[in-house]
């Protein structure tokens, strides 16, 4: 009589136990912040002295970082836009939009991503050099590398070197193989899709993607903007 007592609790015990422990090792596993989840891939494929370009990074970009969204993205910059490449006979050097200037800093930013890769690295490093005004844009890649512990340097040295001009040839495959293509800069990809012009929403659409715990700032009442009030969860 006490022995299948004993069994039946046994076995309640050890289910008690596998639950336990199933509902404990993935979040010992999991990152706190996305819980497992994949992070939401967000790509933006721009120029370095486009106004609109450094408008996103500054304004879109950077309070969406600055509200907790880091750790659920995965953001790249493909500094390309709406380059150009000239004719092989004649070179086939690539032409930028805001000329030479722009193709050199297009350049550092490819290089920046490529030798710092983790947006934690670069992104406080484009930051900084999207905040530079237009036309010491150049001249703020020293400071700005300074400023943000990136070794400039070797960003000058790929930048004007073999390994810049792959990074180059690397953007402007991918820009031309987006599907839709790009209509305009700055283009943003979210999982794939583009968001046209939507790209001041862009921390809805990541909210909405993203399947782990989602930061506060996701359920502010529609029409709210990020940078505005903490979330209210009133009804009111
Ligand atoms: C995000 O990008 C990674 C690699 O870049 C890819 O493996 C993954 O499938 C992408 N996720 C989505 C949802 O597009």
């Amino acid at each position: 009589m006490g022995m299948p007592a004993r069994r039946c609790s046994a076995a309640a015990l050890l289910t008690l136990l596998a639950l336990a422990v199933g509902g404990w090792v993935p979040a010992v596993h999991a990152a706190p912040s996305t819980n497992g989840a994949p992070p939401v891939n967000v790509s933006l494929y721009a120029e370095a002295l486009c106004p609109y370009c450094a408008d996103f990074i500054t304004s879109t970009l950077s309070p969406l970082m600055d509200k907790g969204f880091g750790p659920i993205l995965q953001f790249r910059y493909v500094a390309y836009g709406n380059a150009v490449r000239g004719e092989a006979r004649l070179d086939g050097t690539v032409m930028c939009q805001h000329g030479p200037v722009e193709c050199r800093l297009n350049r550092i930013i490819n290089c920046a991503t490529h030798l710092h890769p983790g947006q934690d690295m670069w992104l406080p490093f484009v930051e900084c050099l999207e905040g530079a005004p237009h036309e010491q844009s150049e001249a703020w890649v020293d400071k700005c590398a300074g400023q943000t512990g990136l070794d400039a340097q070797a960003l000058h040295g790929c930048a004007e070197g073999e390994q810049g001009a792959e990074l180059e040839h690397e953007a402007e495959a991918e820009t031309a193989s987006l599907t839709p293509p790009h209509r305009y800069v700055p283009w943003v990809v979210v999982n794939g899709i583009p968001l046209g012009q939507d790209n001041a929403q862009l921390w809805r659409y990541v909210c909405v993607a993203h399947a782990g715990n989602r930061p506060d700032a996701c359920y502010v009442p529609p029409g709210a903007s990020l940078a505005g009030q903490r979330p209210e969860r009133s009804t009111a």
